[in-house]
């Protein structure tokens, strides 16, 4: 049988597979059977795999980089094939002491200050889609909010930062599709400019002796103990960000819309209490956590009663840890004044996500202008709704219908 025909999952507890659609539809009770029987379930689809579904276990993991190593972050029948210290995309496949040096380089293009100037034009662009949203719909008032809104932003964000043309938002989204929606199952060569490696030299090579201020260009001026970095830490990480920065938040904008069409009493007091936000947006990513992670066992090692070995794969999913009862009280209820709020979201211990800042105020604005414009509205047709397979979850087609709308934005200077 070949890698991309997939056996039916009979057993969560002991076939499990994160990238079967059942699972992307239903994941947070499948945790939860799960946690309740089978705390770490095991699967020998792609060589061996673990599922931790509490938090102790997954916090854990996280924190241990001895025994489980960031070599291999996204579960493959392939193994991970470029050596530490710098692995595929630095600093999220690097281990200890590495890490810190590539995290630490990044630090300045994520921090509040660097996303601050971002956040009006953002602002802009969402409200011009929702114009263009408006303008598109048909008497039936129903629209894609992943495919026509969600979907977009991420996209145009990080082609702003990092200094390439917007139209390019369509390969990104190829990229995302290959490398992460359907990870370990391409069996299809793909030519070889069309790979997101090509992609990113060719970028680079413009941007060589014509020195940018973007974040390629920031990349390329970097420098560890005063000497530059290889050509495969700056592609690495820029593969990482093109990846890491678009279908986390898309995933993220969409499940928060996908909850609010169930919900118009929430969207009705997130309308007249605006000053609820914060809370709002933290309550979102953490019940609508999208990203799983995984390691690679470094050495043997026991965990919540199985033996793990040397090169098993182990997923890490954040999005399970946030809804553990011991750890969370309701955890399944979405209380969007929820005051106590350590999510792991954006992951636990050091490899804690780099883009948080950003990826709040995306969600922030998204949502702000979103119910600024379209007050009230439903999910269209609950069936319809397809949520996206592998380690990245979120709505990928999102029928809703606006019942209600407002006027034009004012056009401002935009992404
Ligand atoms: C809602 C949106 C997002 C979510 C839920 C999210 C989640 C995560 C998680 C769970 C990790 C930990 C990975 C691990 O433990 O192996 C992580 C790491 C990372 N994220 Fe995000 N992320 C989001 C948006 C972004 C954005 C917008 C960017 C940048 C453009 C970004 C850049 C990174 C980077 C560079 C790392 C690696 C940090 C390190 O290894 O030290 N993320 N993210």
């Amino acid at each position: 049988m070949s890698a991309s025909e997939r056996c039916e999952v009979t057993n969560w507890q002991t076939d499990f597979d994160h990238t079967a659609p059942e699972y992307a539809a239903d994941a947070p009770a499948i945790w939860e059977g799960l946690r309740e029987t089978c705390p770490v379930a095991h699967s020998d689809r792609f060589g061996g795999t673990w599922l931790p579904t509490r938090h102790e276990e997954i916090s854990a993991i996280a924190h241990d980089t001895e025994h489980f190593s960031s070599r291999g972050v996204i579960v493959s029948v392939f193994e991970p094939d470029i050596p530490a210290p710098v692995g595929y995309a630095p600093p999220i496949t690097s281990d200890p002491p590495f890490h810190e040096v590539a995290r630490r380089l990044l630090l300045p293009a994520f921090s509040p200050k660097a996303i601050r100037p971002i956040e009006a034009p953002t602002r802009a662009f969402c409200s011009q889609l929702i114009d263009q949203i408006l303008a598109q719909q048909d008497s039936t008032g129903v629209v894609d909010a992943a495919e026509l809104y969600a979907q977009h932003i991420p996209v145009r964000v990080i082609a702003h930062m990092l200094g390439v043309p917007a139209e390019d938002g369509d390969r990104f989204r190829g990229f995302i599709h290959r490398i992460l929606e359907r990870a370990g199952q391409n069996e299809e060569p793909v030519p070889p400019e069309e790979t997101m490696v090509f992609y990113i030299l060719e970028q680079i090579a413009l941007r060589r002796g014509a020195p940018s201020d973007d974040l390629i260009g920031f990349l390329l001026d970097a420098e560890i103990d005063g000497v530059p970095l290889t050509d495969e830490h700056v592609l690495g990480t820029i593969a990482l960000i093109l990846l890491a920065g678009i279908d986390t938040t898309w995933s993220a904008i969409g499940a928060s819309i996908w909850h609010l069409a169930q919900n118009p009493d929430q969207t009705a007091r997130l309308i007249a209490e605006p000053e609820l936000m914060p809370f709002a947006v933290e309550e979102m990513l953490r019940a609508f956590a999208p990203v799983t992670m995984a390691r690679k066992v470094a050495k043997d090692v026991d965990l919540g009663g199985s033996r793990l070995h040397e090169g098993d794969w182990v997923l890490l999913p954040f999005p399970a840890a946030n809804r553990d009862p011991e750890f969370f009280e309701s955890p399944n209820e979405v209380i969007l004044d929820r005051q106590k709020n350590r999510h792991a979201a954006f992951g636990l211990g050091i490899h804690r996500c780099l883009g948080s800042n950003l990826a709040r105020m995306e969600l922030t604005v998204a949502l702000q202008e979103w119910l600024a414009r379209v007050p009230e509205f439903e999910l269209a047709d609950p069936e319809a709704v397809l949520w996206s397979t592998g380690q990245v979850r979120g709505p990928r087609k999102l029928p809703i219908r606006i019942l209600a709308s407002n006027a034009a934005s004012t056009g401002k200077e935009t992404l």
